[in-house]
């Protein structure tokens, strides 16, 4: 197959070829769209095998004179309910005569080139034509005159196709949404580990994996955010799957609010997975001539385990999801000022922080939290985002100005979807928050949370977001966002469309960020949700990174990072090193580690480096050096997990370059062991012809290292199969590196 989707007229088959991988699906009677097949690459345009049908006792039959077919019992690709099929549906509809049922057939279908962007929605692009082809299949429930469009694209250099699915209504009544999966899959059998990644506050994704039972699995948020208690990501992989081995299905939404995903097992044992906004909660009033656009759904498939998997969903969100001048540059190591004083701040402190942080070699200024209204706690203010001239009388100019004489870049926090009950904003504008009538209006950290379902609300925002924007030269905006939803209505919309605001909200917030970073394209937008509570790919769309995690503890770290890395590349992780004991859970670990567990991602210290001992001040210094020699490699590079945190033991990875002619690699032990075993650490991703040499960085450790174990020259093959000696290290929470460069050919 030379192109990336081919319809076989002659079967009826669509064959998408994404990179190796192929989905196929087939018009079953000139009608009925079903699942064939998704997985490794096949070099037949069409399945030579015809569907095989049973008659299956309480299955009933569409076609009466077909005792064999019923929607029941084949695998289909946006399943309806109420004709014949009793599993977990894609869409459903409530109409005027009270009915629910959908019929939904085949009427025509396109091949289009490249990929046509969602309104309104973030989703992966394409900049060449060449780079994807889509198939737009419309299906219709002819009663009704609901109309159904599937968009399928696949990308010719990733082994992903993006899904997204369009309901139009083309009758003359008023349809009732309330249920449009983004993307449905029937897997043959039930022989899969389901792979998510929940999670909490300070503890985001934490990966899980659990066999896939005869019953429904289902990860979802009814939070109004994607969230920290489960990501809107999971996997299919085949038992025994490993890094470098095993089967695996990825499914990625693109999306920030509620949200539905995994999995139910039927009768005879296949596997329905399924993606898109969370049903619960949620409908839309879809009136004649109207459409309804749901998100994206990524669906990814690898047949070399996990690594591969992870590896192409960086290379895809690194390329074709984020957007923007960061996309392909370096990011700035920044000091932010939250753990080293919280509220409590004046221009005095900034600029004695700042001028310690540049003497570091850090590159840019966050100021926090508490610069604005008149917030010494997390009381009051949001909302009013003028600067509290009490902690700042020169205000925003004046600081950045004297930042920038110390040779640092200003950035600024923000949290423009919140307002506190003790504001400006709010007495102005009591019903700009979320709310149902009278009901009480519960606060989460003591904020409300603002209603940007409503347009006037979302420009209004916007203008004081550009002001704010312009008034200083402002080169980082930190997007926090510290609750999530509750009371969700809104006093902009009618009744009969209250169960649309939590979906509107997110639309809402799209355009925003939409807007603002039309408005200010040198702005490197971090988002942030307590951490790492909005960690999705929406987010991404518009801004290219986010803190990963309010947990800033080195160890904590591990497993968070590790977790995140398996759908999100680390260009896209903020990673700072904050003071010990570490605030969050009291562990004292070594400066070295937490720098090198920080240099997993956008690394940043958040700490007050002014306390420094003299030590630990040269330590940042040539840690601040070797991130800024090995950051283009380990934001751009390959990730290779080499060793998990979960085992609790030790955890190792690396990065390699695009060319393989770098590497680094990070080795992390955790409890430290008597009499340790003679421990080897077997690298990934090299060439194995190419002769390296590897050099060890290694820190604190009570006794000498043979030269030998330094300095190693070595093929390729020899560091993958023999690997390289992991050196005693003395102590617990004690990290070690190695910087490996191919040798030139002598
Ligand atoms: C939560 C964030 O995750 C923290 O980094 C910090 O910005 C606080 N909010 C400030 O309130």
């Amino acid at each position: 197959m030379s192109v990336p989707v081919y319809y076989d007229g002659q079967t009826q088959q669509f064959h998408l070829q994404a990179g190796q991988c192929s989905y196929v699906m087939q018009l079953y009677k000139g009608a009925y769209l079903v699942h064939r097949y998704f997985g490794r690459s096949l070099s037949n345009v069409s399945i030579n095998q015809p569907l095989i049908t049973v008659d299956r006792a309480f299955s009933p039959n569409p076609d009466p004179a077909d005792e064999h077919f019923s929607l029941d019992t084949v695998p289909l690709e946006y399943p309806v309910f109420g004709s014949s099929d009793f599993r977990l549906p894609a869409i459903e509809a409530e109409f005027d005569d009270g009915s629910s049922i959908l019929d939904l057939r085949y009427v025509r279908h396109r091949i289009l080139p490249g990929k046509p962007q969602l309104i309104g929605l973030p989703a992966t692009y394409v900049e060449r034509e060449e780079e994807a082809q889509t198939v737009e299949i419309d299906l219709q429930d002819a009663p009704t005159g609901l109309v159904v469009t599937l968009r399928y694209t696949a990308f010719a250099h990733h082994g992903v196709i993006a899904r997204s699915v369009s309901v139009a209504n083309h009758g003359v009544q008023n349809i009732r949404l309330k249920r449009v999966l983004s993307a449905v899959c029937d897997f043959p059998s039930e022989s899969y580990h389901l792979i998510h990644l929940p999670g909490a506050h300070a503890r985001e994704r934490e990966m899980s994996i659990i066999p896939v039972g005869r019953t429904a699995q289902f990860l979802e948020s009814r939070r109004g955010a994607s969230s920290h208690q489960q990501n809107p990501f999971f996997a299919l992989a085949t038992p025994f799957t490993t890094e470098d081995y095993g089967d695996v299905f990825a499914f990625s939404l693109v999306y920030s609010g509620n949200f539905l995903m995994g999995v139910d097992t039927e009768q005879f044992g296949t596997v329905r997975a399924m993606a898109g906004i969370n049903p619960f909660g949620f409908g839309w009033l879809l009136r004649p001539s109207e459409t309804f656009h749901a998100p994206e759904a990524l669906l990814g498939y690898s047949q070399q385990g996990l690594g591969a998997m992870s590896r192409d969903f960086h290379r895809l969100f690194r390329k074709r999801l984020v957007r923007g001048a960061f996309r392909d540059q370096v990011r700035p190591v920044l000091i932010n000022n939250w753990e080293a004083t919280y509220f409590h701040f004046d221009q005095d402190t900034l600029l004695e922080l700042g001028q310690s942080a540049s003497l570091l070699g850090i590159e840019l200024f966050v100021l926090d939290d508490g610069w604005f209204g008149h917030r010494d706690d997390d009381r009051s203010s949001l909302g009013d985002w003028k600067v509290d001239i009490r902690k700042l009388p020169e205000g925003l100019s004046a600081l950045e100005k004297a930042l920038r004489e110390q040779n640092m870049q200003f950035g600024i926090w923000v949290e423009p979807e919140m307002v506190s009950p003790d504001s400006e904003l709010y007495r102005t504008h009591p019903d700009w928050c979320l709310h149902v009538g009278e009901r009480t209006r519960s606060t989460g950290r003591h904020q409300l949370v603002l209603d940007f379902s409503r347009s006037d609300v979302c420009e209004a925002i916007l203008d004081q977001l550009t002001r704010l924007l312009q008034s200083a030269p402002i080169r980082y905006v930190k997007w926090d966002m510290n609750r999530h939803m509750t009371e969700v209505g809104s006093k902009g919309w009618p009744i009969d469309q209250q169960r649309e605001i939590g979906h509107r909200y997110i639309l809402g917030l799209y355009y925003v960020l939409e807007e603002l970073t039309r408005r200010f394209p040198a702005v490197l937008f971090e988002s942030c949700s307590g951490g790492g509570g909005r960690f999705d790919p929406g987010m991404l769309y518009y801004m290219p990174q986010v803190w990963t995690s309010d947990n800033t503890d080195a160890i904590g770290r591990l497993s968070i990072q590790f977790g995140t890395s398996l759908l999100y590349p680390s260009i896209t992780m903020g990673a700072h090193v904050s003071a010990v004991p570490n605030h969050q859970v009291g562990r004292i670990t070594p400066v070295d580690t937490r720098g090198l567990v920080a240099m997993m991602g956008n690394l940043g210290y958040e700490m007050d480096v002014r306390q420094l001992t003299d030590l630990d001040r040269e330590k940042v210094s040539a840690q601040i050096l070797l991130y800024k020699e090995i950051r283009q490699l380990v934001l751009f590079g390959d990730l290779y997990r080499l060793r998990h945190p979960h085992t609790q033991r030790d955890a190792a990875w690396m990065y390699v370059s695009e060319d393989r002619d770098e590497a680094f690699v990070t080795y992390v032990r955790i409890l430290a062991v008597a009499n340790s075993p003679m421990d080897r650490l077997i690298l990934r991703g090299l060439e194995p012809q190419t002769e390296y040499h590897a050099k060890l960085l290694v820190y604190d450790v009570s006794y000498e290292i043979p030269d030998s174990m330094l300095d190693v020259t070595a093929r390729g093959d020899e560091l993958m199969a023999v690997g390289l000696m992991i050196p005693h290290l003395h102590g617990d929470f004690r990290a070690c590196a190695w910087k490996i460069v191919s040798q030139p050919v002598s």
